[in-house]
């Protein structure tokens, strides 16, 4: 099944950090904080200077992701519409939905990119080739 997610659908879940004078903790439950459950958790650290990560969507996989600490910036793409959300606050999670294209860009220095994902590691899941994207999402490649 072809999903017809828009850039629209993908936004910023800014959660409600309880604040202490010796920190703070932001948290996530399935379907408490999230819409969906959570069955795998990875981070990308260690992310060289000007490297791009991402490009790629997935078919069934939705996602949350995290700048846990650090900055960098997520483009998306629905095959129509593009936007780019800078994420560089702990309490907030972007949620890209099934179907949308992405790429994370500009890591800042000792930046962390926490993903909870709805499903398990599936490569078969991934769409790694951008004309391949767009005949999923229905576009005539000219
Ligand atoms: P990929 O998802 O393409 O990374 P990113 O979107 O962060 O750039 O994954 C990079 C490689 O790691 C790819 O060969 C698949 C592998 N991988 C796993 O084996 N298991 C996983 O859970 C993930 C996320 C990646």
């Amino acid at each position: 099944m072809n999903h017809k997610y828009k850039i629209s659908d993908c936004n910023i879940i800014t959660l409600s950090p309880i604040h202490n004078r010796s920190g703070n903790i932001a948290i996530i439950e399935n379907r408490i904080h999230i819409p969906f459950d959570v069955k795998r958790v990875y981070w990308l650290y260690d992310v060289p200077a000007g490297a791009e990560r991402g490009g790629h969507a997935h078919r069934q996989l939705e996602q949350l992701i995290v700048a846990v600490s650090g900055s960098f910036d997520v483009r998306i793409c629905d095959g129509r519409d593009k936007k780019t959300e800078t994420l560089r606050q702990p309490f907030q999670a972007f949620h890209i939905k099934q179907g949308i294209w992405r790429d994370i860009v500009n890591f800042s220095s000792g930046s962390v990119c926490l993903v909870l994902a709805s499903e398990k590691y599936f490569e078969a899941d991934y769409i790694r080739d951008y004309d391949d994207f767009l005949e999923y999402r229905g576009i005539t490649v000219r």
